[in-house]
């Protein structure tokens, strides 16, 4: 049934539901994205955010509508009334034989973008009007589908969503990408994780989770980083290391099999092999030590020292290798932030883990398990070198009712930008926020 409310004459549909109305008259409201001549036929391609069909008008099929198809440019809005045919060649498998073209608007300038090749700046300043370009369309709507499946694996597994402040008093991943803003005179910032919140509300629910925006003030320019960015963070009370990689990988393995078997046809466009998606996320996903993981890239010719965080080139080795998403553990303390427990048989290293992801998309989650007794944290606070004022009620939460407990934070864009299988994160997000990037 259409859901585009009563209509008087034929039903309006979307385009994605026109398989079902063969053989019957249906009305489309949506926008031009091309037009062409052939002879006495004229094609009018319309997109309506669900999908594109072809619309064609010859001299006698209806009033006006010939004319109609020949001036309408590039963008302009229009309500289509035509029979549905069935034509195997035609993207979705059907054509409408178009009676009516109604323009509801006409653009009286000559659309920015189409239909010239234009570079990417050019087309980050118009994002508002690229967002809707063919390939950006079914980037969205994977990002849609990815972040559904996201909540709906959680609701399944019964975890409660709670949400995280952006306003905060403290940092958790350094202090180096800290936006700081005035709040009332006093000093604050935008927050770069929800983790130390969902620490304090898993002491409450037991399982939790929020997807939300954080922010880092990245100051180099490169394709894997916003300075806004999507985070889904998963905190769970009474689950240690070995656990928290498997919730992780189950969620990975979860989101990609939706998205390859519920969003071909997005995944098409974007010549994106879902088969490439399912079989990267066959059990179990490999695991290597970060002091083996050094050896590698070293062997592979990337200059690392051991100590080093894993770099772009680094992880890219990692992702050639393993060709899965891989799991890197006991990273050295020094490059982990201070809330990371530390392993039990090497203090040196921290009971965490990265999930680099599969062909160059570089790290999309980073998780551990937490410090949980109050000596140790403000231990640890004290060698980060942090001031532990603002850190009080975190330290709060080790002191009644303390429990082993871990979680993980996954990069909503460079999952999006794995699963769609395009190189930059800007494209991965309505409106991309970057070093140089502050509109629209
Ligand atoms: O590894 P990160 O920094 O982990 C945390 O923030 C933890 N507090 C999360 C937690 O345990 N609850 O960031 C998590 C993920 C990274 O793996 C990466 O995918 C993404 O966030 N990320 C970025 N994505 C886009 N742009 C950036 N500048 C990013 N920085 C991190």
């Amino acid at each position: 049934m259409s859901d585009r409310g009563p209509e008087a004459g034929a039903a309006a549909v979307y385009i994605e539901q026109l398989a079902h109305y063969v053989g019957e008259r249906v009305t489309i409201r949506g926008w031009v994205a091309g037009t062409r001549s052939s002879g006495k036929v004229r094609f009018l391609i319309v997109r309506d955010g669900t999908g594109l069909v072809q619309g064609v008008v010859t001299a006698d099929s209806g009033p006006g509508a010939f004319e109609a198809v020949g001036s309408l440019p590039i963008e302009a809005a229009v309500e289509v009334e035509g029979l549905v045919r069935a034509d195997d060649r035609a993207p979705g498998g059907v054509e409408l034989s178009l009676g009516r073209v109604l323009p509801v608007h006409v653009p009286e300038e000559e659309y920015p973008i189409a239909p010239k090749e234009h570079g990417v700046g050019f087309l980050m300043q118009h994002r508002h009007l690229w967002l809707r370009g063919r390939k950006q369309v079914p980037v969205l709507r994977v990002r849609d589908g990815a972040l559904w499946a996201m909540r709906r694996f959680f609701k399944e597994r019964r975890f409660v969503a709670t949400e995280a402040p952006i306003l905060v008093s403290t940092s958790v991943e350094g202090t180096t990408t800290l936006f700081s803003i005035d709040y009332f005179g006093q000093p604050a910032y935008l927050s770069q994780s929800g983790q130390l919140y969902l620490e304090a509300t898993c002491a409450a629910l037991g399982k939790v989770y929020w997807i939300g925006p954080v922010f880092r003030a990245e100051k180099s320019k490169t394709r894997r980083h916003l300075t806004e960015f999507w985070m889904l963070e998963a905190e769970v009370a009474f689950l240690e290391h070995e656990g928290n990689l498997q919730l992780q990988e189950d969620l990975v393995r979860y989101v990609a099999q939706y998205v390859a078997e519920e969003h071909g046809d997005d995944l098409e466009v974007l010549e994106r092999d879902p088969n490439v998606l399912l079989a990267a996320v066959k059990e179990p996903f490999p695991r290597i030590a970060y002091a083996d993981a050094v050896e590698l890239v070293r062997c592979a010719g990337v200059d690392m020292e051991h100590g080093e965080d894993l770099g772009a080139p680094a992880e890219d080795v990692l992702s050639r290798h393993f060709g899965r998403p891989v799991f890197v553990e006991r990273f050295p303390i020094g490059i982990k932030p201070f809330y990371m427990k530390r392993c039990a048989d090497a203090p040196a290293c921290a009971l965490c883990a990265d999930l680099i992801a599969p062909e160059g998309y570089g790290e999309i989650i980073g998780g551990s398990q937490r410090v949980d007794t109050q000596a140790e944290l403000e231990a640890q606070l004290a060698e980060a070198g942090v001031p532990q004022d603002p850190y009080a009620w975190y330290v709060d939460l080790r002191r009644w009712g303390s429990v082993p407990h871990a979680g993980f934070g996954l990069g909503v864009e460079r999952t999006v930008a794995w699963l769609c299988g395009i190189p930059h994160l800007r494209e991965a997000i309505p409106f991309p926020r970057m070093l140089d990037r502050l509109a629209p």
